[in-house]
């Protein structure tokens, strides 16, 4: 069955505790650690963008693998950088890929990391020996001084699909529910997104609970065959929101053990919200933190992308899942991260590139192996750290 062969996720070197937002704020610290279930947000630095974290994930993704099997990229992401050329294309360079793999991006709010999964499912399916690369990626930006402030992050997760997984199947069986609505958006002329709140949390389980019914009419796999959970977390208490909601349906009268969806929160309570990623750093959770052995269990997940669309559809973890995970690297990299003061906080997020065209250079950063070193002639400018260099010669090394 085909599915999810390796994830990998990076998130910038940054973050904000969300008692320092709190303290600014005049706010309980409680109503964010516990309210709304997050202990800090990723800052990007005003050098990394959507390209730099998809990089730094897929690096890591592809170490040891033979890069002339990968056919495509698709790039999924809300924070896009140009009307169109597709992100993916900077990722692809800076990797150096093969030019026989093609590369494109595709848009659904945060579902569209789904849609990109589900064409990379179709594409292995048709051709057994080649293998997608599906990368999400964004940076989750609201207004200073909002509601959706505290709900911000930033990061990307890198997908290795093929037809014989080593981490996850991912079973054909699936729900979706469309509806025309305007509960988050962002028009082409804002760098902030505007998000109607507490809409968007009702529309989400509105979604949830059609998805799922739709999901169970296509013969997916009942509630109770379901071990674990992975939500859509555009904050971590809103997976607990969902699984009451989900367990409702299901007239679910077992009692609810937190341990269910715990550690499959433990990455994004860290992390805060990753839009197209955040599901998928769910899942990289649940398969590193989880001390109980996972094999064989089947895993609810459910993807929902504002303007809406949700999609619910489950997957089986593979035997030895275990020997093929980055959970160390993981932890290491959330527990190295640099903690912001406020003011720093502020001072990049009101960090602006010109629209001008004019050359301009960025002060370098604490990153991962790539950054992004300016603009020039309306165009982003890559570059590659020291590091860097060992990486990709690791990564074609094994080509
Ligand atoms: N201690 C513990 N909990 C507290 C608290 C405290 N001191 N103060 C408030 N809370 C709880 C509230 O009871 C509420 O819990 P509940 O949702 O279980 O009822 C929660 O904290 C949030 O409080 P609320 O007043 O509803 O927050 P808000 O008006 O600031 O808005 C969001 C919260 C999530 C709607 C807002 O951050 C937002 O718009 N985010 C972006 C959009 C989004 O993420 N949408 C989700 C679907 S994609």
């Amino acid at each position: 069955m085909p599915g999810i062969d390796r994830l990998s996720f990076y998130v910038p070197k940054y973050y904000l505790d969300m008692k320092t937002l709190a303290s600014e704020r005049g706010i309980d610290p409680g109503k964010f650690y516990i309210g709304i279930g997050q202990e800090a947000m990723s800052i990007s630095p005003p050098d990394e963008d959507v390209v730099t974290m998809a990089a730094n994930a897929a690096l890591q993704c592809l170490e040891g693998e033979d890069n002339q099997t990968i056919r495509s990229l698709i790039f999924a992401t809300e924070s896009g950088i140009d009307q169109s050329k597709a992100a993916g294309i900077y990722v692809h360079s800076l990797l150096g890929l093969p030019s026989t793999c093609q590369v494109f991006e595709v848009k659904q709010a945060c579902c569209s990391s789904t849609m990109a999964l589900y064409a990379a499912l179709d594409r292995v399916a048709r051709r057994p020996e080649q293998k997608v690369l599906v990368i999400a990626s964004d940076i989750a930006r609201y207004g200073i001084g909002t509601a959706g402030e505290p709900t911000q992050g930033a990061g990307a997760v890198a997908m290795l699909v093929s037809a014989k997984p080593r981490l996850v199947d991912i079973m054909p069986q699936s729900g979706s529910f469309t509806e025309d609505v305007m509960d988050f958006w962002r028009p082409n002329y804002l760098d902030e997104a505007l998000v109607d709140g507490k809409f968007s949390i009702r529309m989400y389980l509105k979604a949830l609970t059609h998805a799922w019914n739709d999901f169970q009419n296509d013969g997916g796999a009942p509630f109770a065959e379901l071990s674990r959970f992975c939500y859509h977390q555009p904050f971590t208490k809103m997976a607990h929101k969902a699984h009451r909601a989900l367990r409702n349906l299901a007239n679910d009268d077992q009692e609810f053990h937190n341990s269910i969806l715990e550690t499959g929160l433990r990455y994004n309570r860290r992390i805060g919200n990753t839009y197209t990623a955040s599901l998928y750093i769910n899942l990289c959770s649940l398969l590193e933190q989880e001390k109980d052995d996972l094999t064989h269990d089947k895993v609810g997940m459910f993807s929902y992308g504002s303007g809406c669309v949700g999609t619910y559809f489950h997957g089986a973890v593979r035997p030895g899942y275990h020997k093929h995970h980055f959970g160390d690297i993981h932890e290491a990299m959330l527990d190295d991260r640099i903690e912001l003061t406020y003011d720093e906080y502020t001072s990049f997020y009101e960090h602006q590139l010109p629209i001008d065209g004019s050359a301009y250079s960025i002060d370098a950063y604490e990153t991962g192996a790539f950054r992004l070193a300016g603009i020039q002639e309306h165009q982003r400018c890559y570059e590659r750290s020291a590091a860097c260099a060992a990486a990709l010669k690791k990564l074609h090394g094994a080509a």
